[in-house]
């Protein structure tokens, strides 16, 4: 046989895998359903867009999807397209008419002649006169999880001759395309509740951690504080907070934040001084795409990132002149622009600043402007050292006792009379934090139920010790250690000596006499102080 020439029988085979015209058709209304499904997370109008191509493409009078709502267990129309009925709220019971059946069983079903089935219900059709002709009802289940979850139907006119099997195959794949869609509309769903869920949470445990009640402190200056913070959360002054280091000035200004209006906004800090002079512009006020090397795309600014909330200018005197100018800026005209930016950025923030240094020596010096700083001080909260409030020293260290306790698992009750001399003769360089520390050190190397001076960390040992001996004998040591234990167990009985020697398994006549040689004043346990208790 010659080349290029083929038998009948060839040809005849060659044409029959040949895909016919609406074969082709099919393939690309695949194309296209897949494409409009993945391409948008609004799942409506992708189902839309797809039952308009079966409109278009493959002769659908009417075509709908139908789903399972959770709540109600019943069927609802999700998205319908042809001659339907707009305004109806269509619903099936699972089982009922032949969208029902086809969910209940999973299976599709084909109805021929629709005037013939009198389980068809019709209920989304529209326009009657428009329809009289004969119509075939084809629907399909949508699966998903090996469980359908809704169906998809489609009318066409009816034709004897037409290939249903074939048709429903091609519906198949188009509803499990749906089903594919749903999933993942599903699960972002399922995700989307789920950070919400987790954002109320963290909100909430936001605000019961700066809560007032979390502040400590009855001392009058902390009281005054406390009022302080009570009067300007409300409004949008600006507010200056100042104190030496580690007094509580950042918890100051979560407090002020989750007592305002704005405590469901965000509440955005800026660290002044960790932050690299070149760095410091582009962080406040964001750049824009090249407005330096380095600067890849464009990136909000922490002003534009605390819009409606507050932005929190911690260290605010260790910022550079440059950054002071735009700063008063935004503080005078509320407005800004991005780094390498034309464009003039409102800024709905709340400014809170804080500062450990001494901006009267620093205006003085020229290190800060003058004009900013009376734009800073509106209302200036100062925080006293924990030197000057040492009635707030105890109340404190109790919080933190109980708090590292119950964090590192120990059942420490309370801190020996002697311990808490140590802690009251210390100066507390370190304020409020290095209390925390200390406190939480302690709980760490005490292994019983009581805090005893041995426990303190050395800065607070040789604080005591420099006061009175600079190098304990080991005589000394013992005399500490064993007056410690006398007071404690004074403290105890509540100054009763005889009990008080009992517990340690000595006598009255020996505990008496050394608490004498000692110089314990037993007397004081009698009357005891309610914070040392
Ligand atoms: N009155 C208080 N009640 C309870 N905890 C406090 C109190 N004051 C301070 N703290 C705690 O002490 C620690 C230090 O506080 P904070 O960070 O607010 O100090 P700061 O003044 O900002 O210090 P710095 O100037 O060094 O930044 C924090 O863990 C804070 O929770
Ligand atoms: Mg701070």
């Amino acid at each position: 046989m010659a080349p290029g020439r083929m038998t009948t029988a060839a040809a005849h085979a060659t044409r029959a895998s040949e895909p016919t015209a609406s074969e082709i058709r099919r393939l690309s209304t695949l194309l296209d359903a897949s494409q409009a499904l993945s391409g948008t997370l609004d799942l409506k109008a992708a189902l839309h867009r797809v039952l308009e191509i079966l409109g278009r493409h493959h002769g659908a009078v009417r075509s709908t999807v139908v789903l399972l709502e959770a709540e109600t267990g019943q069927l609802r129309v999700e998205a319908a397209d042809g001659l339907i009925r707009q305004d109806a709220k269509v619903r099936y019971e699972i089982g009922e008419g032949i969208t029902g059946r086809v969910v209940q069983s999973g299976r599709p079903v084909v109805v021929p002649r629709v005037s013939r089935e009198p389980l068809f219900l019709g209920r989304a059709a529209d326009r009657p006169e428009l329809t009289h002709q004969e119509l075939s009802y084809l629907s399909v289940p949508i699966v998903l999880n090996r469980k359908a979850v809704g169906a998809l139907g489609v009318d066409l006119k009816f034709k004897p001759d037409r290939d249903y099997d074939r048709y429903v195959k091609f519906l198949g794949i188009v509803a499990s395309m749906i089903a594919q869609a749903l999933k993942v509309q599903r699960l972002v769903e399922s995700e989307r509740r789920q950070l919400v869920e987790e954002n109320t949470h963290l909100r909430q445990e936001l605000k019961e951690r700066y809560d007032f009640s979390n502040i400590m402190g009855t001392s009058g200056p902390m009281r005054q504080v406390c009022e302080q913070i009570a009067q300007v959360a409300r409004a949008n002054t600006t507010v200056l907070i100042r104190g030496e280091s580690g007094t509580g000035k950042e918890l100051i200004a979560h407090a002020i934040h989750y007592n305002s209006l704005r405590a469901r906004k965000p509440f955005v800090k800026v660290s002044c001084a960790a932050l690299p002079e070149s760095l410091i512009e582009s962080e406040l006020f964001g750049c824009e795409k090249g407005a330096f090397t380095g600067a890849e795309a464009r990136r909000k600014g922490r002003f534009e990132l605390a819009e409606s909330g507050t932005l929190f200018l911690d260290e605010i005197g260790d910022i550079n002149p440059a950054t002071q100018v735009k700063l008063l800026r935004v503080l005078q005209e509320r407005e800004f622009e991005r780094l390498g930016g034309t464009e003039t950025i409102r800024a709905n923030v709340r400014l809170i600043a804080a500062t450990h240094k001494d901006m009267e020596q620093m205006l003085s010096s020229g290190g800060f402007r003058e004009d900013l700083y009376y734009r800073l001080n509106v209302f200036t909260i100062f925080v006293p050292p924990l030197r000057d409030r040492k009635s707030d020293l105890l109340l404190l260290a109790d919080h933190f006792l109980e708090k590292f306790s119950r964090a590192h698992g120990k059942g420490i009750k309370r801190i020996s009379t002697p311990a808490i001399d140590m802690l009251t003769s210390y100066h507390w360089p370190g304020n409020v934090r290095e209390l925390e520390n200390c406190l939480e050190r302690t709980v760490l190397v005490c292994d019983g139920h009581v805090i005893h001076a041995h426990h303190l960390p050395p800065t607070l040992q040789t604080a005591e010790a420099s006061g009175t001996v600079p190098h304990l004998s080991l005589k000394d040591a013992v005399a500490a250690y064993e007056k410690d234990l006398i007071q404690d167990a004074l403290k105890t009985t509540r100054g009763n000596r005889a009990k008080a020697a009992r517990l340690l398994n000595s006598t009255e006549r020996i505990l008496n006499y050394q608490v004498r040689k000692y110089g314990i004043d037993w007397q004081r346990f009698k009357t005891q102080r309610r914070d040392q208790a």
